[in-house]
């Protein structure tokens, strides 16, 4: 198992390449489920959830190859529906395949995902939404069970906004009879990269990027042949706050400015220089930052994929700010971590009340998840000192070698095995 060691305090300069977006690659990667043929995929990050659910399509019987950023999916011999524990309890979105897989054979076996590091993650949006489609449903021997001869089109409300469980229900009504209309649906960018997606598969949907998503059902979809993954909007953001915290010049390209509004707004409202220009977006930080308060939100709101790259901006700010999750409550991980390295964090309910210090100081730490992994290697960039992060198994699942393009930013970030 590798540890990063960083030593923190070198100003972050040059220009970094964001890579293709994991919340896109993984649902359309799921999507392959309902083709009969080869797909092919360009832009695809090199992550361990790519590899993971590439295992899953493998035992579904499809033939996956990656290379140099090119993924292959055949999926001429599908032959299998089951998703075993094994590979779900290593990556929630496992569950992706639940409906692709009802609609292609009309049945699946998948392993229920349990318990995660980010809080409680029930699945039930995604049940009633595959019930209300027609599906039976049982939860056996940890297993979800679903049959239905054919799905058949409904009206889908769903209670609260879920990404992976509109992204479900999308994959399995495009191939129901008759017409799916989801209501709430979530508006995450990576639900209308599914969409169109599927559409050039020759799926109908319409509406996705709002909350009302129509879709009529087709008989078949067909592969498809070199669609672009998206860039990641985390990522983006990730590298904006790390050019913010070292008091940076970063120009960061092959992005989407407009997929990530809510962070570029509250970085501007701490004082962070950032604009647009030709080739993408520079952020330049100066002045110690002002606190800010933050509230997660489902998009276009604030992501809470980023909130603890911003608590550990917050933490070396000037002043107090207030950091409020509504996504995932209990998702603050990080923030004892955080403490370890001189930050002053207390947290009140699904809040966490940050008070600015002058600096903080590098430390041993462990990751706990995806985001709070990152937030700890961006507090090591910016901290006085050494920090070593163990467990950075977690970034691997998430960030394609975050610490080689930190590096070539002028961070002093290597790995060495624990
Ligand atoms: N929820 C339910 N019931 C459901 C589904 C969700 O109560 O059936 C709740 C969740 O517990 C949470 C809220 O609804 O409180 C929103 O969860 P959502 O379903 O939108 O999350 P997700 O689909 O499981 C995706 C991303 C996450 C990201 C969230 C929120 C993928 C593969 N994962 O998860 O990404 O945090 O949306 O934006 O797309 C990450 O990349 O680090 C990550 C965790």
């Amino acid at each position: 198992m590798d540890k990063i060691i960083i030593e923190g305090g070198y100003r972050l300069e040059g220009e970094v390449t964001i890579s293709g977006a994991k919340n896109a690659v993984l649902p359309l990667m799921a999507a392959c489920i309902l083709t009969e043929g080869k797909n092919t995929f360009t832009n695809v990050p090199d992550l361990a959830d790519v590899r993971t659910m590439s295992k899953l399509l493998r035992i579904l019987g499809a033939e996956v190859e990656f290379e140099d950023g090119v993924l292959y999916v055949d999926t001429s011999k599908l032959s299998n529906w089951i998703a075993p524990y094994e590979l779900v309890k290593t990556m929630r979105a496992s569950v992706l395949v639940l409906g692709p897989l009802t609609a292609r054979f009309g049945r699946s076996r998948v392993s229920l995902p349990g318990g995660c590091a980010i809080g409680e993650r029930p699945i039930d949006q995604h049940l009633k939404g595959l019930g209300l489609l027609g599906a039976k449903i049982h939860i056996e021997e940890g297993y979800i069970e679903t049959f239905a001869s054919r799905l058949r089109g409904n009206i889908i409300p769903f209670d609260i906004s879920t990404v992976t469980g509109t992204e479900n229900i999308m994959l399995a009504a495009v191939l129901a009879e008759g017409d799916t209309m989801i209501l709430n649906a979530a508006c995450e960018p990576e639900v209308v990269e599914l969409a169109n997606v599927l559409n050039k598969m020759g799926a109908r949907i319409k509406g996705a990027g709002t909350d009302i998503i129509t879709i009529k059902g087709v008989d078949r979809l067909y592969p498809i042949d070199g669609y672009q993954i998206m860039p990641d909007r985390i990522e983006t953001g990730t590298f904006m706050v790390a050019s913010a915290l070292t008091k940076g010049d970063i120009l960061i390209k092959g992005c989407r400015f407009e997929n990530v509004g809510a962070v570029v707004g509250k970085l501007l409202e701490a004082g962070v220089d950032i604009s647009l220009v030709d080739g993408g977006i520079r952020v330049k930080g100066s002045d110690r930052v002002k606190s800010i308060d933050i509230t997660t939100l489902p998009y276009p709101g604030f992501p809470t994929d980023m909130q603890a790259q911003m608590m550990t901006l917050m933490s070396i700010a000037d002043g107090l700010s207030v950091i409020t999750e509504t996504i995932f409550p209990q998702r603050f991980m990080h923030a004892g971590e955080l403490r370890r390295m001189g930050a002053e964090i207390k947290l009140v309910g699904s809040s966490a009340v940050v008070k600015g210090v002058p600096y903080l100081s590098g430390a041993p730490v462990m990751a706990s998840d995806l985001r709070a992994s990152a937030s700890l290697v961006l507090a090591g960039l910016a901290a006085r000192g050494k920090t070593q992060i163990s467990r950075v198994y977690h970034l691997d699942r998430g960030y394609e070698k975050l610490d080689k393009k930190l590096e070539s930013l002028g961070a002093r970030i290597w790995r060495e095995s624990e």
